[in-house]
């Protein structure tokens, strides 16, 4: 089977990996050794103010969230996501306010952002789909206009770039996921990075929040002013993430070479347009015979799948909201394998198959 998605792994991760077990250490709620080296060497790639580490996507946008105060407040973030996204404004006590995507990009529509906007609006929360950028000097325009907070979930767009700089450096909070099939593998990871000029301060909120609420920790006494979580990375993933990082522009310029085939070469009109500036976390196209076609390329070995369905359209989120282009792209959409394992007898394989099918 040519798989959907698939780590890179080689023989440092693996040696990394076994250095850690050796070492017995395996993890602290204090967030030193491995973790704090990844955090500091992430910082840097990103070139953003600060960087805190957790252990997953989902507990990088509770905590981003959780800086912002929502409580009974609007948060405005598109339905096309995986469901965390949601998730992390409800645990927050907000409400989400689902605006439709733009077609080309299947990003949040900045145009159609502003129409939602309302008293109770707090924090716009865009995706960066696939890890294509989404507009953000649009985006950062509205929040500048109505005094909103940005929080960008850029699970897929580690590697990604905005006008010349990488994804991470643009916004107040913006929220990475280290899960194994993202580009920057680890086996459970996630990271905010932070901005504003309070950075210090909500870093060692952050910091607090994400270990039970442990603070002002002097040896082994310490204090706690408020509730956390066990939110903390732990040392393996971070040792194994630290030789992802150093891999992570050679492999997402190897998806960009097999995207570069897939947006030339695949005779569908609707398919995820070609950037320099996208690390292609996945990458999509639209069909009318979903079903169908997935069978057929299933029966050939070729994994694919459905991201995602939109998240108003789950029995919790239920909403009237009206979302066409969501809703079509919800019933049409396909991923299709673009890692970097791929062979090119497989990218081969793939194009005449879904030129085939489709
Ligand atoms: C868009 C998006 N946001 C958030 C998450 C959550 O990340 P994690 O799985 O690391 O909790 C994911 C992960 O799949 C995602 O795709």
């Amino acid at each position: 089977m040519i798989k959907l998605f698939e780590p890179d792994v080689g023989i440092e991760e693996i040696k990394s990996a076994q250095n850690v077990l050796q070492s017995k250490l395996w993890a602290s709620g204090t967030g030193t050794g491995k973790v704090l080296e990844f955090e500091n060497k992430f910082r840097k790639y990103i070139n953003s103010k600060n960087c805190i580490t957790v252990n997953s996507g989902t507990a990088a946008l509770n905590l981003a969230l959780g800086i912002c105060d929502i409580k009974n407040k609007e948060v405005i973030l598109p339905s096309l996501t995986f469901v965390a996204t949601a998730n992390a404004v409800i645990m927050n006590g907000g409400k989400p306010v689902f605006v439709d995507v733009d077609p080309d990009t299947l990003n949040i529509d900045p145009e159609k952002i502003e129409n939602s906007i309302s008293k109770k609006t707090k924090v716009i929360l865009p995706v960066h789909f696939g890890g294509l950028s989404c507009d953000l000097n649009k985006i950062h325009s509205l929040a500048k206009k109505y005094n909103l907070k940005i929080i960008e979930d850029a699970a897929h767009a580690a590697g990604s770039s905005y006008k010349n700089k990488k994804i991470g450096s643009h916004s107040m909070a913006v929220c990475f996921s280290f899960h194994p099939i993202k580009n920057l593998a680890m086996p459970t990871g996630g990271l905010i990075s932070i901005n504003n000029k309070n950075h210090k301060k909500i870093r060692e909120l952050l910091s607090a929040r994400r270990w039970c609420g442990i603070t002002d920790r002097k040896e082994t006494i310490y204090d706690v002013k408020e509730i956390g979580n066990n939110y903390y990375m732990n040392e393996l993933s971070a040792a194994i993430g630290l030789i992802q990082l150093k891999k992570l522009d050679k492999l997402n310029s190897i998806r960009k070479k097999i995207v570069k085939r897939y947006y030339q070469e695949i005779k569908l009109d609707t398919k995820m347009q070609y950037s320099k500036n996208c690390s292609y976390h996945l990458y999509w196209v639209l069909v009318k015979n979903r079903n169908e076609f997935r069978k057929k390329l299933s029966k050939y070995k070729i994994e694919t799948g459905t991201h995602y369905k939109p998240v108003h359209t789950f029995s919790f989120y239920k909403s009237k909201a009206q979302l066409k282009i969501t809703e079509n792209v919800g019933k049409s959409i396909v991923t299709i394998p673009c890692h970097p394992n791929l062979k090119e007898y497989d990218i081969d394989k793939i194009i005449r198959l879904v030129n085939k099918f489709s």
